[in-house]
């Protein structure tokens, strides 16, 4: 059946959703919703053609819906989720789950046990073919017992003091990691499972509020450990890279947005000893990339991940508990960097 998507946030990332939810088969975009009421002539102008309300309550008094998108800033995520759910919408919220823990796990409460909703979060690195594949290979046991980690994302963004809610601890509950290397902390949790303790330092070099660069040592509850280095004040980042080395008793797996390169000392399945290289040109198969050199793939295979759950019943790729586990990691990586080495309580305690 063919999904009724309404559009909340019309800035820049309601475009890309917009743009994408446009060509996919099975939406439709019905509404678009910003409070900037002056961007409603702007949207069309470029194509994005549905009825332009103030808030998703004026958009359901003359059409109706099966599932939004909340493309608006973190610290409006919940307020305007919470609607929608009331509405028993589907809800797709852009990444982080929210500005605080708090609402957060608020956002995960109101879901949490009721199937009939499918609940995503936008970290769209989980839609990379590439880094799915790593999953499963570290998944799989191909590189034996993994033990341990390096992780690096560099960005060129932040040169001097910002304006703006992604500089303003109170809108975007932090800089660098809630912006933007949340991206690389899901991929950890994705790939090692929860965070169990961390020790972590979050610097200023430039914000007048938040954070510019994060170091940490983490350890997950699985017996990965590994360190952290991240930041958005890298001169010759200007596309986001990622980069991670992961170490297993059989082999080490290094990669970036682009590449893995695999060495084993053992063959594992249709893994041979020595060296393999996948090249995310083999892996990528969408239709339709926005952007080829930041998150294009990412993007639409999320959206797509989206509406083919609402569709069908399904649990998205990244739902609100996962949010709910990256949030927790930043918020402890946050306490550390005041409090020293934090140990999260498990989510099964
Ligand atoms: N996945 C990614 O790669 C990625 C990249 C950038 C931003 N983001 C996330 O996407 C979200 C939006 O970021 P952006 O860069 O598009 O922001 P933006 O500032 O460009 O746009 C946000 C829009 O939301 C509107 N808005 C604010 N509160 C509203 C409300 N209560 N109801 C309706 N409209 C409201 C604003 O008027 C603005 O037009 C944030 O959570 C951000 O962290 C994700």
């Amino acid at each position: 059946m063919m999904q009724r998507v309404i559009i909340i946030g019309m800035g820049k990332m309601g475009l890309v959703h917009g743009s994408i939810m446009n060509i996919l088969p099975d939406a439709e975009v019905v509404a678009l919703c910003d409070l900037d009421k002056s961007l409603g002539n702007y949207v069309k102008s470029i194509g994005l053609n549905a009825p332009f309300y103030p808030t998703l309550d004026e958009a359901l008094k003359e059409v109706q819906a099966d599932s939004v998108l909340v493309t608006t800033p973190q610290f409006s995520h919940r307020v305007v989720a919470e609607a929608a759910i009331k509405h028993n919408l589907h809800v797709f919220i852009e990444k982080p789950s929210a500005h605080t823990l708090e609402d957060a796990q608020a956002l995960y409460d109101l879901v949490k046990g009721r199937s009939e909703i499918v609940h995503a979060v936008g970290y769209m690195k989980a839609h990379y073919p590439l880094y799915q594949e790593m999953g499963r290979l570290i998944q799989d046991g191909v590189l034996g017992t993994v033990k341990n980690f390096r992780a690096s994302l560099y960005l060129s963004q932040v040169f001097a003091p910002k304006s703006g809610w992604m500089f303003t601890q109170k809108q975007a509950g932090g800089g660098l990691l809630t912006n933007t290397a949340c991206h690389l902390l899901y991929l950890l949790y994705a790939w090692f499972g929860e965070l169990a303790g961390v020790y972590a330092k979050t610097v200023s070099l430039h914000s007048k509020e938040v954070e510019d660069t994060a170091s940490a040592v983490m350890e997950f509850r699985n017996g990965v450990v590994g360190t952290l280095h991240s930041s958005w004040s890298v001169p010759g980042f200007q596309v986001e890279e990622t980069e991670v080395l992961i170490e297993g008793t059989n082999g080490i797996l290094i990669a970036d947005d682009n590449r893995y390169r695999l060495h084993l000392i053992n063959p594992h399945d249709a893994y041979p000893q020595g060296w393999t290289v996948r090249h995310r040109s083999e892996t990528d198969t969408v239709s339709f990339n926005l952007s080829p050199e930041y998150g294009g793939e990412g993007y639409y295979n999320e959206d797509l991940n989206f509406i083919q759950c609402c569709r069908d019943g399904k649990p998205a790729l990244v739902t609100w508990y996962d949010g709910l586990q990256v949030q927790k990691m930043m918020d402890a990586m946050y306490r550390s960097s005041r409090e020293g080495y934090i140990t999260l309580t498990s989510s099964s305690e």
